[in-house]
């Protein structure tokens, strides 16, 4: 087992990720043979194809041609000179040599000078063996150096070490401008200049500032495009050149990027993006390029514990006892409370194949259908939406689509945190031509950023999404610029009829809503004719649409737009939801939910309960069981006894913590299964430790409906990984499971799915990922959706009345707080605060207009009370304006902070998703945290004592 090998051409494919199918083909000589490429191929690329290498060092085939170290260097029949391969296209007839003695002579000596301003420690360089100049010095025979070493020269420059991943060692930099050209062209954060000419040129991060000061976001693009050891990866230096890989996926976000874990025997060296990848296409942020850390941090709990009572210590007992205990318990309850008293929650960051197990534990071995997913709390809005108008509760699209898109609306997402590497192929596409539409309370970074500005800005009041949408819906059909003919073909035409009569009111006009959204209705009519007649035309949108208490009603809004311009069923539209962790779209597709099975299929459905019920040999309850809250509030009641949360904190993610952690303290069993003592841990009875993304094998479905394997690299350091917990737990429950390796599982879900019915773990490996459906209809896959009519037949327009949440604003609390994440952040922080991505966002902060801080006598920097009519915490103030005046925003990635504390209960009306971009604040100085913040703390740090190790935080 050694290196996953990648083949570098040397420059970009000219049809860029489309392929070549309609290209025209050119036909040329290069050393003696014919070969035949797409026109617009650089010589240097066809010479790769016909198996000619030739040496290059600026040149690489994730960036665009530069032509600056003249290595590449060829002869054309004709030609005087000797161009270089990588900037030169081919042309018919033509005929290239590669190999002659002048060329040799050239090459030997433009690497002569390179070598001549280089150390000379390759032997002891982090880099020997994986080292570009290294190889091109073999590459043209270089073995001495005319010049000496003694000349002027870069040689001991100060490294600089300041990010915490990878260092930057100018005395070894060619200034081939790979780093440069890859932080504007791959990233799109245009942090690196080469400043200077001639012999004093450098790169230069920033402002001559250090990377860490610079506005480098740590993506690790320049890492991967430097041809030396110049940027290099701290844990090579520390721990060597890696000796294998395996290629497995991200498991933070929706994006889902593809990357080799490359190991030295069991040690993870280093996470590099994978070019085949295709949701990333060798592109990476700093979470799943760097913080994987986490992983071996010396808090993650390797051992089994129980407790009788939450406020005992823990004590570490055996899987065994551990398993057994969870089993009689969860007995014990059901035969003194009922069937119904005990239930599970699934992870949208466990796989699929673990996902789907403990759905079926719940049903199969509880016998009832208490199942619930933390996508309840996040796009559970737009399973219900799209389902509803399309008859497919997911995206339309795969991101390669954006390459083809015209005109993008971002709604209530910020790309460039919450999904980088989608946010960089974006912000590419833009800088090529493609107008944005933002539609957002905050000035996200979209709004303006290097080469990108957005064509309009809608910075509507928190909780206006469906006025603001409805009234796009207004202009398009008031001012004519509806796409009839796919709305006869593709929808129900008297549904659409009663919606466009519905929208076309008055009240739904851009100036009618102007006050209450604080939209100016130029802007929206502006931005509303540029999506409908800009061309193709799509939306990608995010939890600032969906945790809304009308997050169904945005969506299908959204739906109703797309379908009215006939932004749907080719590439470069559709409505795309950006999808929060790396396998919530999988979870929901597993049948997490208490009234769907496997495949979005109601449990009432008789014939989808035959299938299951034949496959798994029970009988399946036939009424749907109880949501999260719904859990809680049995709980509280005093019928619901026992929980089983996989990899899950409800504690930190749901709403309301006061009513979540009443619900916990109220049951006699809570197992919980994660890597780390979360919140919700701190009131369980068994916590069962759980393995990393890196310790097993599997598959994750990301927002683009795409299903990438995930590969076991390192045996589970808890000694199992989380589907084998699960199926200890239901043998031990008495309900049987045998599985040996999660491919029977993916077996079992394909043979009782239609959409997944032709995925195997084989086919995988072939292909490397899939989109589903994938099935006898489909059997590549589905890149885009709709293509060809909608999954339920005729398109449905929904009306979508707007209703203003029940939160208001008043003068006890004047500001509306909305919330997100920041790039370097994930989520509730379990694993990236225990990474070195710490150092980038330390606390959670509060973002609050000038005006506002300046109203309160808040200062930045500033401790800041946040209350609401659900209670109060305490954090520090960032004045800026990128919130507007009345709003504030803050993450909520640190247990401290507890931002969901002041959230209130209120949630969407068709699936309960918590409102959380919207709660009514006070801000007001204060000197510290707050008391319950220093109860909580102390709380957290007593129950986490366990009895026998001194591994108490
Ligand atoms: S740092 Fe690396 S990629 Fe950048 S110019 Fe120097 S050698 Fe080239
Ligand atoms: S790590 Fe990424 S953002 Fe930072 S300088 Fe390199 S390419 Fe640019
Ligand atoms: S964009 Fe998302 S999936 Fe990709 S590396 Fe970053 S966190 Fe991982
Ligand atoms: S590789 Fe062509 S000029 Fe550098």
């Amino acid at each position: 087992m050694g290196l996953v090998p990648e083949i570098d051409y040397g420059t970009p494919h000219p049809r860029g990720l489309k392929g070549d199918t309609d290209a025209k083909m050119v036909t040329l000589t290069i050393d003696g043979e014919t070969v035949t490429v797409a026109e617009g191929t650089s010589i240097m690329r066809a010479a790769m194809d016909s198996g000619v290498t030739i040496p290059k060092l600026c040149a690489t085939d994730t960036l665009d041609a530069f032509g600056s170290c003249r290595l590449c260097l060829v002869e054309i029949q004709g030609r005087a000179g000797t161009p270089a391969s990588c900037t030169t296209p081919v042309a018919p007839g033509m005929v290239v040599s590669t190999q002659t003695e002048r060329l040799k002579r050239l090459r030997k000596g433009v690497m002569e000078l390179y070598i001549s301003d280089h150390p000379l420690d390759c032997l002891t360089c982090a880099a020997n063996g994986d080292c570009e100049l290294q190889d091109m010095a073999g590459a043209v025979g270089l073995r001495e150096v005319r010049y000496g070493m003694e000349g002027a020269n870069h040689l001991g420059q100060a490294k600089d070490t300041s990010n915490p991943y990878f260092t930057f060692d100018p005395s070894k930099c060619i200034v081939c401008s790979r780093c440069v050209r890859a932080c504007q062209e791959v990233q799109g954060t245009f942090a690196l200049t080469i400043q200077d000419r001639g012999f004093a040129s450098k790169v230069s991060a920033g402002m001559d500032e250090d990377f860490m000061d610079s506005e480098c976001v740590s993506c690790g693009a320049c890492v991967q495009a430097c041809p030396t050891a110049t940027l290099m990866e701290k844990s090579v230096i520390e721990i060597g050149q890696p000796e294998h890989s395996v290629v497995t996926t991200c498991a933070y976000c929706g994006v889902g990027c593809s990357f080799k874990a490359e190991m030295r025997g069991t040690e993870l060296v280093r996470m590099v993006p994978y070019k085949d990848g295709a949701a990333n296409r060798g592109h990476s942020c700093v979470k799943g390029r760097f913080a994987w850390g986490y992983a071996t941090h010396r808090e993650r709990i390797l051992k089994p514990m129980i407790r009788s009572k939450i406020t005992d210590p823990w004590r570490e007992v055996s899987w065994e006892e551990a398993i057994s205990y969870t089993a009689s318990e969860f007995k014990r309850i059901q035969e003194k409370y009922g069937r119904a008293s005990v239930g599970g929650i699934t992870s949208s960051r466990c796989t699929n194949e673990e996902t789907y197990l403990v759905q079926k534990l719940v049903r199969a071995g509880f016998g009832n259908n208490n199942v619930d997913t933390c996508a309840r709390v996040c796009h559970s809005p737009t399973g219900y939406g799209l389902g509803t108008a399309y008859g497919t509760s997911a995206g339309t699209q795969d991101f390669d689509s954006v390459e083809d898109t015209d005109v993008v609306m971002v709604i209530g997402a910020n790309p460039t945190d919450g999904h980088p590497v989608f946010g960089s192929r974006l912000k590419k596409r833009l800088r090529q031509g493609a107008k944005l539409i933002v539609v957002d309370p905050r000035r996200i970074d979209l709004v303006k950023t290097p080469h990108v500005k957005a064509a309009h800005h809608l910075p509507l009041r928190p909780g206006t999404n469906v006025a603001v949408v409805t009234a796009i819906a207004h202009v398009i059909v008031t001012e004519g610029l509806v796409n009839e003919a796919f709305v006869r073909e593709r929808c129900d035409w008297d549904e659409f009829q009663d919606w466009a009569a519905f929208v076309a009111e008055e009240r739904h006009s851009p100036e009618a809503i102007a006050d209450y959204t604080g939209v100016p209705a130029a802007e929206l009519r502006a931005a509303a004719r540029l999506y409908a007649t800009g061309g193709n035309a799509a939306i990608y949108y995010g939890l600032g649409v969906t945790e809304h208490s009308q997050g169904s009603t945005t969506v299908m809004a959204i739906a109703n737009l797309a379908m009215a311009t006939g932004n749907l069923g080719r590439r470069g539209v559709g409505v795309n939801p950006l999808r929060g962790q790396n396998n919530v779209q999988g979870s929901c597709d597993m049948g997490s939910f208490p009234h769907e099975l496997p495949g979005y299929r109601h449990v009432h459905d008789d014939a989808t309960r035959a299938i299951f019920e034949d496959m798994w040999g029970v009988t399946l309850e036939r009424e749907p069981g109880l949501r999260i809250p719904n859990m809680l509030d049995a709980a509280v009641d005093g019928t619901f006894k026992g929980l089983y949360v996989q990899g899950e904190d409800i504690v930190q993610s749901d709403p309301d913590t006061h009513h979540v952690t009443h619900g916990l303290e109220s049951m006699e069993c809570v197992v919980v299964q994660d890597l780390f003592l979360n919140e919700t841990a701190n009131y369980a009875h068994v916590f069962l430790p759980g393995s990393t993304f890196l310790e097993k094998d599997g598959t994750f479905t990301n927002a683009e409906r795409r299903i990438n394997r995930v590969r076991r690299v390192m045996p589970p350091r808890n000694g199992y990984a989380d589907w084998e917990i699960t199926q200890l737990l239901s043998n031990a429950l008495g309900y049987p499971m045998s599985y040996s390796h999660p491919a029977e599982i993916m077996a079992e879900i394909a043979a009782t799915t239609p959409g997944f019915r032709n995925v195997t773990y084989e086919m995988l490996d072939e292909r490397g990922s899939v989109q589903w459906p994938c099935n006898d209809d489909a059997p590549e896959g589905t890149p885009i959706m709709h293509i060809n009519g909608f999954a339920r037949g005729k398109g449905k327009f929904v009306l979508t009345e707007y209703i203003p949440t029940d939160e208001r604003t008043g003068a006890r609390f004047p500001l509306l707080l909305t919330t997100g994440r920041i790039l370097s952040q994930y989520n509730v922080g379990a694993q990236t605060r225990r990474t070195a991505n710490s150092e980038w966002h330390k606390e959670d902060r509060l973002e609050i207009h000038p005006h506002d801080a300046e109203n309160r006598g808040v200062r930045d920097g500033d401790w800041v009370k946040l209350q609401s009519r659900a209670g109060e915490t305490t954090l520090r103030a960032l004045i800026t304006d990128r919130v507007s005046p009345g709003v504030v925003y803050t993450t909520f990635h640190h247990p401290m902070t507890q931002a969901n504390v002041i959230t209130t209960d209120y949630s969407d009306w068709a699936t309960n998703c918590p409102e959380y971009k919207v709660t009514a604040v006070q801000v007001s100085p204060s000197n510290g945290p707050s008391d319950w913040q220093e109860k909580y703390k102390t709380h957290s740090d007593l129950s986490r004592r366990i009895v026998g190790t001194d591994a108490a935080e």
